[in-house]
């Protein structure tokens, strides 16, 4: 039976009750510390502070992030892969610690936001991607090759994903897109794999993972956020069967949104 966990607090405690090596994907979306007052962004067309709440300005966001990741790395399977999401805010930080715990980077995938808001200001370039980081203990990890290709039109999938952003489901000010997460734990984890998201905002990936019938731990530190998370996972159905959903697409769709978990894995 499938096993979805939602834990409330801090995922620097919390993780540290997790057993070592248990974990096959883990996919985190940490704050990027890219609220305050030297960042800006544009609200209803004017420039505005960035403020995605408190829990995204973290004094050292160095420090955090060794805590987080080698918590992480602890828990992680031998053969298991880390996905860590981000902007330039904090991925020289993310990049420093995957080479300092001697982590094998796999690649950066490039996620480019066709629909990303314009940028008001007209001193640099509009910010349209986020940079995925995955990494792994060895260079022998689970990477459903086959599944990457088909997601990609038959074709070898490269590290740039062309995803654009979606309407927010939820209130929450970062939610990820589904078809994001789908990718990830299509191609990182298997039916039944377990799933580890320590920064689950709003839950999309609880909610993906549930779908395609993996199990999951979620952690999230705010409580309306975690509400939301829980409401969210909680409603959402395990689907039976993506051959039908695949036959159907016969490889024609460039950019295929897979609405069923596939049995035959
Ligand atoms: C970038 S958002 C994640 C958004 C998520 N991927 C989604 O699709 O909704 C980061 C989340 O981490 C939570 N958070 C921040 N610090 C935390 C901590 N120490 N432990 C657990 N959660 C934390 C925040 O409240 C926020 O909801």
């Amino acid at each position: 039976m499938l096993k979805i966990d939602l834990l409330k607090g801090d995922a620097l405690h919390l993780l540290k009750d997790i057993k070592d090596k248990s974990i096959d994907v883990i996919f985190a979306d940490p704050p990027y510390n890219l609220s305050g007052k030297n960042y800006l962004t544009c609200k209803n067309g004017k420039v505005a502070v960035c403020d995605k709440g408190k829990w995204d300005q973290i004094e050292n966001i160095h420090e955090f992030n060794r805590d987080w990741i080698r918590e992480c790395v602890r828990i992680l399977k031998d053969d298991g892969t880390l996905w860590i999401s981000g902007t330039l805010h904090n991925h020289p930080s993310v990049g420093i610690i995957l080479k300092e715990l001697k982590l094998w980077v796999i690649n950066d995938i490039i996620w480019f936001k066709p629909n990303a808001a314009p940028l008001i200001q007209k001193n640099r370039f509009a910010p349209s991607t986020e940079l995925i980081w995955i990494a792994a203990k060895s260079k022998k990890y689970y990477f459903d090759y086959e599944i990457a290709k088909y997601l990609n039109n038959g074709k070898q999938m490269r590290n740039l994903w062309e995803i654009p952003a979606e309407r927010h489901k939820t209130s929450h000010p970062t939610e990820k897109p589904e078809r994001l997460l789908e990718r990830i734990i299509l191609i990182g984890s298997k039916e039944g794999d377990t799933v580890l998201d320590p920064f689950m905002g709003s839950g999309t990936t609880g909610v993906v993972a549930k779908r395609l019938k993996r199990n999951f731990i979620g952690i999230e530190i705010d409580s309306d956020y975690f509400k939301i998370a829980k409401k969210r996972i909680d409603s959402t159905v395990m689907r039976d069967s993506l051959v039908e959903y695949f036959k159907q697409l016969g490889g024609r769709n460039k950019n295929i949104q897979l609405e069923f978990s596939n049995p035959k894995r």
